[in-house]
């Protein structure tokens, strides 16, 4: 009733508020790898969510637990939990949007692809139980290497007939995330009017910060200008040496990743005004998938921002062409993965 007392225009005005006050929420996701590092804080800033309608949590041991736990917040989403091979295919059915945050982190002195032998297979069985049992839902990958599972992922959905390139997302929004971060701490600038879009793929130098593309427009010295790129590029390491052995960033990523979940479930409900950058099969350079700054809509990907790409520095184009061959190579990796599978 509420819903249709409201003009669409003040609906878009209002659309934190509105969201607050929904009656009735409705989206559902699931979340594989939910007792982890991740899933854990990842599940309660979900369930904060008025959009859910319904929250799965899905993990091979430990997820019982978890989801007693957060089923005990009065907020509208249902908790449900699912453990075990036996359950994974229950708790995919009817969702709109997949997270994946399962597989091993890194520790000091790994690079994220040296986790590629445990992960790539982690990812595969998930995903082909995702093509079985919801092949319309948004996935969101965030188990690493991204730069390979998301391929990896890719070609799975491919042999299994249900691909649709506009919902495999790579989740990049920690980048961003960082990015915004550390430029408005060296700027002194207010966090929440950073915008910095960050292009390329989620490991080392494929990540670049486009950093002559901020908003609101920025003036960096030469050094400002690599030691911000640098501590970009290297923030996951910085995390996972402070751990020291503990694994890699979990509450930070739970906080990007929520924020994607929350962007992706905004533009399922048809807000026409969602943008992320994410990693995605895409044509905008000789590169089959590159992260890029999306706008999201009811379908997935609705358009890509090649604008952000026009006009580069030229620290930024050469940045630009040495992450190439890296990222074309772990992509390369990743289909060959899932091809030589028996
Ligand atoms: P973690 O070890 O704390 O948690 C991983 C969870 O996955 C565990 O609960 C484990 O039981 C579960 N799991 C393992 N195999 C599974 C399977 N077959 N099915 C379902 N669940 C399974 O690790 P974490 O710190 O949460 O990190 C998870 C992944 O996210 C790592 O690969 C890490 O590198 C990656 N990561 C990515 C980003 C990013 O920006 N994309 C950021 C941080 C971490
Ligand atoms: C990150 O960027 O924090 C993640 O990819 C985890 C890692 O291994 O650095």
């Amino acid at each position: 009733v509420l819903r249709q007392s409201v003009k669409p225009n003040a609906l878009k005005q209002n659309q934190r508020s509105w969201s607050f006050l929904q009656p009735q929420a409705s989206y559902k996701v699931t979340i594989l790898g939910a007792a982890g590092g991740i899933g854990q804080p990842l599940a309660l800033l979900v369930k904060m969510s008025p959009l859910i309608s319904a929250l799965h949590l899905y993990d091979i041991a430990n997820v019982k637990g978890v989801a007693a736990d957060l089923s005990h917040c009065n907020t509208p989403s249902q908790v449900l939990d699912f453990t075990g091979a036996s359950e994974l295919a229950d708790s995919l059915k009817g969702v709109d949007v997949v997270v994946i945050p399962a597989g091993v982190p890194r520790k000091p002195g790994m690079t994220r692809d040296d986790l590629f032998n445990i992960n790539a297979s982690i990812v595969k069985t998930l995903i082909e139980a995702v093509a079985d049992n919801c092949p319309d839902a948004f996935i969101q990958i965030i188990s690493n290497p991204v730069n390979s599972t998301v391929p990896i992922a890719a070609e799975v959905l491919k042999q299994k007939g249900v691909y649709d390139p506009k919902k495999l997302f790579g989740v990049t929004t920690l980048d961003v995330v960082r990015a915004n971060t550390f430029v408005a701490q060296k700027k002194n600038l207010k966090l929440i009017d950073v915008d910095v879009p960050v292009v390329g793929g989620h490991a080392g130098i494929t990540i670049l910060p486009l950093l002559s593309k901020t908003k609101p427009s920025v003036s960096l010295s030469d050094e400002e200008l690599q030691e911000l790129t640098m501590r970009i590029q290297n923030a996951g390491t910085e995390v996972v040496e402070a751990k020291v052995g503990a694994g890699s960033a979990t509450l930070s990523m739970a906080y990007a990743a929520a924020r994607f979940v929350e962007s992706s479930l905004r533009a399922l409900d048809g807000d026409g005004d969602v943008y992320e950058c994410c990693y995605i099969q895409s044509e905008l350079t000789e590169i089959p998938f590159f992260a890029s700054r999306v706008k999201l809509g009811r379908k997935g990907v609705e358009a890509v921002i090649s604008s952000d790409l026009q006009g580069l520095t030229e620290y930024e184009e050469k940045a630009l062409g040495a992450l190439k061959p890296e990222l074309k190579a772990s992509i390369e990796k990743g289909i060959d993965f899932v091809h030589k599978q028996p």
